[in-house]
């Protein structure tokens, strides 16, 4: 490389893969310092009421336990804005697992002995756990997650469809999913007098600093958040969870440096998870597939604390051209935990149901999937009318076509066997929205040549170290040896979460504008290396976070090829094809990973993962690896992402649109609709497992 524009683009290894596969990637439970203790949760037995008593003295009477808090002894904080952080403040069951009491420990062992030793006794109420789509607790909210309204309509939507020469009216089903990212959730803290250091497994740790600052009352200059590998989170590490409130509790309890590590049993409860969904779809359309109407209504659950409200009928305000549209939500207060955000919350529900019905009119219509889709392309984002800043999904659905072999399939359900297996194979979109957040960066030329690039950006796996810095070497023209990075800690410049696919774009964003800055400065100067360190800054706010003309959406195709065993009801994906439009792909290798790993998280949401609200108990009952199935090896056999090289300058200094989530996106229909034609049969309802299927 010769300092010119060489570093975005090329598939880079991650800086940190050594690190990683020697073990030696240190993570937030591994921080071991002098005097370390370690704490268990206990969770609440009961799924609605209050504590009436705490005995801790069984507890306390085992060897190596330190203390048992409850909402009795535990320190006050000040009220956080998210009613889950309200950790042993007060008496209240909200549902069951919510934490109780925290024993502190000599060790994790200690800890969890004496956790289950506490006795705790409760007033219990009648717990209603259960979703139906007429829950009279059911209420349309006045915003879903991300801020978008529950309700849009455009036009006559019931008297368009009631009027349309072809009709699909069906119900789909998504149940509960969890996050369960392989590292869970674990917080180490250690105070020093007034002054807070954490290390936690975390999408962001800015902002996990503004609450623990808020919530202990200490200024946030006081706090340092670290988090420097991070072994995923999906969303679930999105939001600072009560791992790190209990961390810095009971440190401050006891004076010494405390280990909260989650066992993987309790995350279902604690950490959010993606609330089921229940929808409703009708499609309308002419006699040659075009649509006239089209309904997308959902219901969901939230907890007694919090709303949270899955988006699930917002991909329908962006997918096809209808002249009438309804698009919305409705959600009922449970007594459940509270759910949050997972991998492509909204859009991954929401387009499990809406590519569905797409098939189904397809099939209705004896009209090809894909030449449907292709037939109801808008010329405009159909809910906003704006323009987009780019789509190629049409591109996406053709080269997907090409690449898996699509033409030439014979359309009638069950016609390809192979001794007991039947053969079929199915299409699906995708798309997910491009976000972006303002960021600040710093950037320092260091004086035997190399530079430092620092931003509080969060590596949860993605490669976002390597990317940041390829981004960089391009915008100060230097080989990328020479640039070096810093991540993962609240005493870097500020910058916003891991998450909603937008942290590429927003670091990005921030590092590109510091370092074209210095270059700048440096041009000036005898050459890049000059003796004086000088350091730019860059701070994006304003400028990413301006509103934009344009609709910009990252969009693709999937295409699945299944057999479904007519002996045991199994459901093999046999192929799994992707082709996305995401703007500009700044690293293949990294881009490569995360375009599969949510395509594998769709193909279990397709056939494995589900969740299973009990009603007599008022608990996920699936709540270890054991009984909540994610796609192991050998269910994945053949799974291919590609992408359109898309150039759009309506996005950010690199081009790049998000794809952390984007694969997810579609996946479990296409897979779905494979199904279908492998067997004639619909279902509506996932997880496709065998007792289903058979
Ligand atoms: Mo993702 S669910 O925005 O971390």
């Amino acid at each position: 490389m010769n300092g010119t524009q060489t570093a975005v683009g090329f598939g880079t290894e991650r800086r940190e893969g050594r690190e990683k596969v020697t073990g030696t990637a240190r993570y937030a439970a591994e921080y071991d310092s002098p005097g370390r203790a370690h704490a268990w949760p206990v969770p609440a037995a009961v799924a609605r009421g209050r504590v009436t008593a705490v005995d801790p003295a069984p507890a306390l009477a085992r060897p190596g336990v330190l203390v048992v808090l409850s909402h009795e002894n535990a320190p006050r904080l000040a009220e956080p804005e998210d009613p889950t952080l309200a950790v042993l403040q007060a008496p209240r069951v909200p549902h069951r697992g919510w934490f109780v009491a925290l024993v502190v420990a000599e060790t994790p062992e200690a800890a969890r002995a004496g956790a289950a030793a506490v006795r705790v006794t409760y007033e219990a109420e009648e717990p209603d756990v259960t979703l139906t789509e007429s829950h009279p607790g059911l209420y349309v909210p006045e915003v879903a997650n991300g801020g978008q309204p529950a309700v849009r309509s455009h036009g006559d939507p019931d008297g368009a469809f009631a009027s349309a020469a072809v009709r699909v009216e069906a119900a789909y089903r998504v149940p509960p999913l969890h996050n369960h990212p392989m590292e869970p959730h674990a917080s180490t803290a250690r105070w020093d007098g007034d002054r807070l250091v954490v290390h936690t497994s975390s999408q962001g740790t800015t902002p996990v600093r503004s609450v623990l600052a808020a919530m202990f009352g200490v200024p946030e200059e006081g706090i340092t958040v670290v988090a420097e590998h991070v072994g995923g989170g999906f969303g679930s590490k999105g939001t600072p969870r009560p791992d790190v409130v209990l961390a810095a509790m009971a440190a401050r309890h006891t004076g010494r440096p405390v280990t909260v590590n989650l066992p993987r049993r309790l995350l279902p409860t604690v950490v959010g998870h993606r609330a089921p969904t229940l929808h409703q779809l009708r499609l309308g359309a002419t006699e040659d597939g075009r649509l006239t109407s089209l309904v997308h209504e959902v219901a969901t659950h939230t907890s007694r604390i919090k709303e949270f409200v899955e988006q699930a009928a917002v991909p329908a305000r962006v997918m096809y051209a209808a002249p009438h549209s309804r698009t919305l939500h409705r959600v009922a207060p449970l007594d459940v935990p509270s759910p949050s955000w997972m991998r492509a919350p909204g859009e991954a529900p929401g387009m499990y149901a809406l590519e569905s019905a797409m098939d189904e009119l397809a099939c209705e219509l004896g009209l090809d999937p894909v030449e449907l889709r292709i037939r109801n392309e808008p010329d405009r984002e159909p809910d906003s009318g704006r323009p987009f800043s780019s789509r190629h999904l049409v591109q996406c659905l053709r080269e997907g076509a090409r690449r898996f072999g699509w033409d030439g399939r014979d359309p009638r359900p069950g016609s390809r066997t192979a001794g007991p297996l039947l053969i079929g194979s199915g299409v699906a979109a995708a798309t997910y929205p491009v976000m972006v957040a303002p960021s600040t960066a710093a950037v320092r030329a260091l004086s035997d040549g190399t530079f430092l690039v620092r931003i509080n950006a969060t590596d949860i796996g993605t490669g976002a170290r390597t990317v940041l810095a390829q981004i960089a070497a391009d915008a100060l023209g230097v080989p990328l040896e020479r640039v070096g990075i810093e991540v993962g800690s609240s005493d870097l410049p500020a910058a916003p979460l891991a998450g909603g696919s937008s942290g590429t774009a927003s670091w990005g964003w921030a590092v590109h504008a510091a370092c074209a800055r210095l270059a700048d400065r440096l041009a000036g100067t005898a050459g890049p290396s000059p003796a004086p360190e000088i350091e730019e800054r860059a701070d994006t706010t304003g400028t990413a976070d301006a509103e934009s003309p344009f609709a910009r959406h990252a969009f693709g195709a999937h295409f699945a090829e299944v057999m479904v065993d007519t002996v045991t009801g199994e459901v093999r994906v046999r192929r799994l094809l992707g082709v996305f439009a995401a703007g500009r792909i700044l690293n293949p290798r990294t881009a490569r990973s995360q375009l599969v790993g949510g395509m594998t998280m769709g193909l279990g949401m397709a056939l494995t993962e589900g969740s299973t609200m009990d009603a007599a108990f008022g608990d996920f009952a699936e709540s270890d690896l054991a009984s909540y199935h994610v796609p192991a090896h050998a269910d994945v056999l053949d799974v291919e992402a590609h992408w359109i090289d898309e150039d759009d300058d309506r996005l950010n200094p690199m081009g790049s649109k998000g794809i952390g989530e984007i694969g997810i996106v579609g996946t479990a229909a296409a897979i779905g609709n494979a199904v279908y034609h492998a067997t004639g049969v619909r279902f509506r309802e996932l997880p496709l497992t065998p007792d289903r299927v058979l």
